[in-house]
């Protein structure tokens, strides 16, 4: 009886495909098993090609193997394959921004300037300026011009290689305007299936930040706006939010309340992120853990306890250099968190205060300069790291079969000048199949 498994003359079954992608450079998959053909930490092949069956990656190997292999859908394609040539471009998944908060309006030019001459963010908060001045801004902008910002900011964030970001409210910071910009990053989603290319849709993750800074009317009653958040704001958005995240810190919300908030979110069905550790030892590092949040953010002050802590319970580290660059504060080491054994996650923070860059690819390139990491951990920090942070582990952040189709197409010869050329966008387009 011939193994079927083994039989390598067995008539193989075959696959079909509606889009084959040849001539791939250096395809760096990121798989997280070992794949025939690939090597290196990053499981690269070269000379590769790709196929892909209604949004869903169905063959990776070498080109030469892709032209016999693949059967026409006759049902449901009739005018054939389409062949994508990638004239030798490097391919890496789409890369995955896992926090941001691009809706708003105005900026904070101002304060940037302010912080050169020595004034702190923490010093501008407490005066209520920073997170206040962008609310303000954000209450009196209607829909519609807030939609056309955030839109631009995803079409830059597209043109560097992003094909999935994460967007937090958190500058509405009442019930109305919080479910506004919900609504907002919910249709962003629907708004880039129609724009000009069916190629470009950028995937959108919603999360609600409605305890970010504590909104002036209720500056003499805390407990009441932690009351609103839990009684009102939580149970009405479910479903418009997938995750919900807390400002844990000196100048937001204290570690008692973030848990609050967050175990109301955490029964009504939300995944749960924090910014933690960011500008003092708040303690919402061990708070995630102590939760099981998906993942903590910032920890530029996390102990060596609280990174032990975190990954021990399988929180997610995303680190955030932009904000560095833009306080001017130090570089938290990259290096403190993966020797550890933490899967750490970059991401833009893409804000008017603290981190006013839409370019994953710059982030990428502070983090190996200034903060330890190699090109190798970056690349994995902005694809399936990031992944991670959005619990979207099993379909998008590495090229495997099964996966969603989402490629960025970098016009260089070898994945090894990413980071090494710097200060320019080597991304050409970026290929998402749904
Ligand atoms: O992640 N730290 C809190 N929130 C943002 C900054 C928001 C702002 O300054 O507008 C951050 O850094
Ligand atoms: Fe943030």
């Amino acid at each position: 009886m011939p193994d079927p498994d083994t039989d390598t003359d067995a008539p193989q079954p075959p696959i079909q495909a509606n889009m084959v992608i040849r001539n791939i450079g250096q395809l760096v998959t990121i798989a997280r098993q070992p794949i025939a053909g690939a090597s290196g930490p990053l499981q690269v092949i070269d000379d590769a090609a790709l196929a892909v069956h209604d949004g869903r990656i169905v063959w990776i190997g070498p080109d030469d193997d892709a032209e016999p292999m693949f059967q026409h859908d006759a049902l449901s394609h009739t005018d054939g394959i389409t062949i994508v040539d990638a004239q030798g471009a490097v391919v890496t998944p789409g890369l995955v921004d896992s926090h941001t908060h691009l809706v708003f309006a105005g900026d904070r030019s101002e304060e940037f300037h302010l912080r050169r001459s020595g004034v702190s963010y923490g010093a501008l908060l407490a005066q209520g300026r920073g997170i206040l001045t962008t609310m303000q801004e954000t209450r009196s902008t209607d829909s519609q011009l807030l939609t056309e910002l955030a839109n631009a900011r995803i079409t830059s964030m597209r043109l560097h290689g992003t094909t999935t970001v994460e967007i937090k409210t958190g500058y509405g910071l009442d019930k109305n305007t919080e479910e506004t910009c919900l609504h907002i990053i919910n249709n962003l989603n629907a708004l880039e299936e129609t724009a000009a290319s069916q190629h470009s849709q950028v995937r959108v993750v919603p999360t609600f930040l409605g305890a970010h800074s504590l909104p002036p009317e209720y500056k003499d009653r805390r407990d009441d706006y932690v009351n609103l958040v839990i009684e009102e704001m939580l149970p009405s958005f479910v479903g418009l939010a997938r995750f919900c995240d807390v400002f844990c810190e000196r100048e937001a919300f204290t570690l008692a309340e973030s848990r609050r908030i967050l175990v109301r979110a955490r029964e009504l069905g939300y995944l749960l992120k924090l910014h933690a550790d960011q500008l003092s030892p708040s303690g919402g590092a061990q708070l995630a853990a102590d939760l099981g949040a998906t993942s903590a953010d910032h920890l530029d002050f996390a102990t060596d306890a609280d990174l032990d802590a975190m990954r021990d319970a399988g929180v997610v580290a995303t680190l955030l250099p932009g904000c560095s660059y833009s306080l001017r504060s130090p570089y938290p080491s990259a290096r403190r968190f993966l020797d550890r054994g933490l899967q750490v996650a970059l991401a833009t923070d893409f804000n008017p205060g603290t981190s006013y860059c839409e370019n994953l690819q710059m982030i990428l390139g502070l983090a190996m300069s200034s903060m330890g990491m190699t090109l190798e951990e970056a690349l994995m920090a902005v694809t399936i790291n990031g992944a991670r942070a959005l619990a979207l582990q099993d379909s998008i952040g590495s090229i495997e079969v099964g996966k969603s189709c989402e490629l960025a197409f970098w016009a260089i010869q070898d994945y090894h000048e990413i980071g090494y050329h710097f200060g320019i966008n080597l991304v050409q387009s970026v290929l998402v199949e749904r």
